[in-house]
């Protein structure tokens, strides 16, 4: 930035200005260069967060929360839908999400918002074997 400033002042000395004016349009353009200059750091801190398209996983997030509050109902042989494996879950992905979303399942209990909000959001997502 000091060099900026020195820049400034050398560009402005064939200006007619007296020496307060210079010093004035100096730190003027000198603010507007730490304005923008974070403005652009800005950016850049931006980018260095997780990616905004991290989809929810099927095998770290939705699977232990059908294992552990749907399973007991649906395993094999038991109430329809089954929900054991990832192809009988994702086959019924949308009726999975309106029974969850419309806190119907599980029967008799509920999940927390966190839960109800992971298995909307991975059907949202195109219910992917992740
Ligand atoms: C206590 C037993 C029980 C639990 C736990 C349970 N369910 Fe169910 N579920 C049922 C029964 C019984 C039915 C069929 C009758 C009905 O629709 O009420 C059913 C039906 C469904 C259906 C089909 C609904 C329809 O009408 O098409 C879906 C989808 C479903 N459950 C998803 C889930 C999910 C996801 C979970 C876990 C978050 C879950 N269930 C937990 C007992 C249970």
């Amino acid at each position: 930035m000091a060099s900026f400033s020195f820049f400034t002042l050398l560009i402005l000395n064939p200006i007619k200005m007296n020496f307060n004016q210079k010093i004035r349009t100096t730190f003027l353009i000198l603010s507007l260069g730490i304005f923008f200059g974070s403005c652009i750091s800005n950016v850049e801190e931006e980018l260095e967060e997780p990616p905004v398209d991290a989809k929810v996983s099927f095998k770290d997030a939705v699977k232990p929360i059908i294992d552990g509050r749907c399973i007991s109902c649906h395993g094999a042989g038991g109430n329809s839908p089954e929900l054991t494996s990832y192809a009988t879950i994702s086959a019924n992905a949308s009726s999975v999400k309106n029974e969850v979303a419309s806190g119907r399942m599980p029967q008799g209990t509920t999940l927390t918002p966190a839960q109800i909000k992971t298995i909307v959001d991975w059907v949202d997502e195109g219910a992917l074997d992740n």
